[in-house]
């Protein structure tokens, strides 16, 4: 079967593991031309040679999501060395899992800049890029941005995450219509998880224990898992299984959108 991203480059922020990385395999095993990217310069090296080992092509870039100097370079160079960008996966986030008691001023900030901020100046920096680029495909470019199931529904010890992913939530969508109104062929949707299995959802695990809530990791994993209807946590392919539908032409006609993959947990 013809790999439906042939041509297309992608730019897939925090792509240096789990997740992230999922999905710019994916993305790369589908054909698009794939920038890694990620503040640690030895995972995005790493992930973007399993790609090349893999057949497809891939090349790193390092730069901190919150700095707005940072993307304007990264776009730069994504336009020297490929002369466009039709996808961007602002994917790059951060977890604080404490109770409101515990949450300081400085964490929320800091969960705003990364979760919230980081997708704003990435598409700030990406939009003069992606319109030109759009011109060039049948149905043009395609943003996608991480929220969460968080985003949806309020969580307990994730106040400023939850906020932070409900703002993408609403970005998402603003933007989407505005770009769409405006003919700019950017379709723009945000994708929202439930537990999946990463080295961020251990951290969840870790609260609940430290609070109090469960009496250790595998309680409190079990405890989680009793909310997902499906009986299990997710895995960063099925994430990454649905950037690739968002990304793709398969989804020409779908902008503004949620797509919810949680095992069937916020439809109770
Ligand atoms: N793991 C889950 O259960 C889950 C559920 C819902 C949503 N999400 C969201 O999915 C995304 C990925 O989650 P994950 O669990 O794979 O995260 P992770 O912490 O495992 O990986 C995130 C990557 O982003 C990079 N990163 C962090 N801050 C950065 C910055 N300022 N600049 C550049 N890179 C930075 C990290 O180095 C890391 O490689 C996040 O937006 C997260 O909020 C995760």
């Amino acid at each position: 079967m013809a790999q439906p991203l042939i041509g297309r480059v992608a730019l897939v922020s925090g792509s240096g593991r789990n997740i992230g990385a999922a999905i710019a395999k994916r993305l790369g095993a589908e054909g698009a031309e794939v920038f890694v990217t990620d503040l640690e310069q030895s995972r995005a090296e790493t992930i973007a040679g399993e790609i090349r080992e893999a057949g497809g092509k891939a090349h790193p870039l390092v730069f901190d999501v919150t700095d707005p100097k940072g993307w304007t370079d990264a776009i730069a160079e994504v336009e020297k060395r490929c002369k466009h960008l039709d996808i961007l996966v602002n994917n790059a986030g951060l977890v604080i899992s404490k109770s409101f008691e515990d949450t300081d001023l400085d964490e929320w900030h800091r969960i705003m800049r990364v979760n919230l901020d980081a997708p704003f100046l990435g598409v700030k920096a990406a939009l003069s890029l992606m319109r030109e680029s759009a011109k060039r495909t049948p149905f043009g470019g395609s943003i996608v941005n991480m929220s969460s199931v968080s985003g949806i529904v309020g969580t307990p010890l994730l106040a400023a995450y939850t906020t932070s992913k409900a703002g993408v939530r609403y970005f998402s969508k603003s933007i989407a219509i505005d770009f769409a109104k405006k003919g700019y062929r950017l379709r723009v949707n945000s994708v929202h998880p439930g537990l999946i299995e990463t080295d961020s959802s251990a951290l969840l695990f870790q609260e609940r224990v430290r609070s109090g809530i469960a009496k250790d990791i595998e309680d409190a994993k079990a405890g989680m898992v009793a909310n997902y209807p499906l009986g299990r946590m997710g895995h960063v392919s099925d994430v990454a299984g649905g950037v690739l539908y968002l990304a793709s032409d398969d989804s020409a006609y779908v902008t503004g959108t949620e797509l919810i993959i949680d095992g069937g947990m916020s439809a109770q």
